[in-house]
């Protein structure tokens, strides 16, 4: 039987993160063989917060990077596919189908453009960012996928492509599967100061390739209980970031009670409870390193994976707009056009 399918990715904006790994790519490595997968690197997407030259020529790097990140996690490019967005223009002329699917009206209750926004000190909405769940709904109806596992704030961009898929397949026939989003059970990681969310631009991050070194300063200079002074002083455990991440990364769960038991009853130190995070950080980050210096040993390696996977999603992207230009109608007005010109031409060279 054939296997589902799964599109998601990421905008190629630099590093991935811890966050990152918890809130999606440990499903997505976890789900390669249950499902066909396809990983986007969405570099059309970053324009529409960040239109600029400098951005667009950090791009290639960047993609690079993002691939190497998945490649290190363990996604194998025998099984699932690391496509490249803008190398696939048929993405484009699907969205542009798409837009006149769903309303102006429908789009500004997104919540999360209005957060991109301002996130990047921008004070009108453009056309393209408005529009970002569209081109996201191309993404993920252009494999036609079945299942799409995204963090918390993309959920809200899934139930749009929903809609896009409904209101296509009602106008114009069954063409594409209406895709379920699948949100990770840990949502999104903490930073390591206690903000809500590990973010690059908060500098609260540890990412999947920081060497030992880092991890442990990293780890050292943490946001813990601040109400706690000193090793005696009972703490918190609920919402500390260091227990939270010892929840989210150390596999020896007996120490980890341990540790929170001594914490609440004031008998252990803030230092003694990072070093064994920074040790169960670190062993997590092992294999991942292991990996990330096995495709890098080799220049050019991750540019290959992202050309083949990019190849073989033209496929896909080819054949499904093809199918969406022929239910739509589409198709029939240039062939019609065209088989009336090549009459045409045939007959005056024929001389009538
Ligand atoms: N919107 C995603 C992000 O927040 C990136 C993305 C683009 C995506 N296209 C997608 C995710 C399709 C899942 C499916 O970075």
């Amino acid at each position: 039987m054939e296997r589902k399918r799964i599109l998601t990715g990421d905008r190629p904006t630099g590093k991935l993160h811890l966050g990152h790994y918890v809130g999606s790519l440990a499903n997505r490595v976890r789900l390669q063989d249950e499902y066909e997968c396809f990983f986007i690197i969405a570099d059309l997407h970053t324009l529409t917060t960040k239109p600029e030259k400098e951005h667009i020529e950090a791009l290639a790097d960047n993609v690079r990077s993002a691939a190497l990140d998945y490649l290190a996690c363990g996604i194998d490019p025998a099984r699932s596919v690391i496509y490249l967005q803008s190398a696939v223009p048929e993405v484009v002329e699907l969205s542009l189908f798409f837009q006149n699917l769903i309303t102006v009206p429908r789009l500004s209750r997104v919540p999360s453009l209005k957060e991109m926004a301002q996130g990047a000190g921008i004070e009108e909405m453009p056309f393209g960012l408005l529009g970002y769940p569209v081109l996201q709904a191309a993404d993920i109806l252009l494999p036609r996928a079945h299942l799409v596992p995204v963090g918390k704030d993309n959920v809200a961009h899934v139930e749009v492509t929903r809609e896009i898929a409904r209101r296509f397949n009602y106008l114009y026939g069954d063409t594409f599967p209406v895709p379920d989003a699948m949100v990770s059970e840990y949502g999104s990681l903490v930073g390591t100061d206690g903000n809500a969310k590990m973010s690059k631009s908060l500098d609260n991050a540890i990412f999947l390739s920081d060497d030992e070194r880092t991890v442990e300063k990293r780890v050292m200079s943490m946001y813990t209980d601040p109400k706690r002074v000193s090793a005696d002083v009972p703490g918190t455990v609920e919402g500390n970031p260091v227990f939270q991440y010892h929840d989210a990364f150390n596999p020896d769960k007996a120490e980890v009670e341990d540790l929170k038991a001594r914490y609440r009853a004031g008998t252990v130190g803030d230092v003694e409870v990072k070093q064994k995070l920074a040790k169960a950080l670190n062993a997590f980050l092992d294999p991942i390193r292991e990996r990330r210096a096995k495709y890098e040993s080799q220049s050019g390696l991750a540019d290959e994976v992202v050309y083949d996977g990019t190849l073989r999603m033209r496929e896909e992207a080819r054949a499904t707009l093809s199918a969406a230009k022929k239910a739509m109608g589409m198709a029939a007005v240039w062939n019609r056009v065209s088989r009336k010109a090549e009459d045409a031409k045939k007959k005056r060279a024929k001389g009538e």
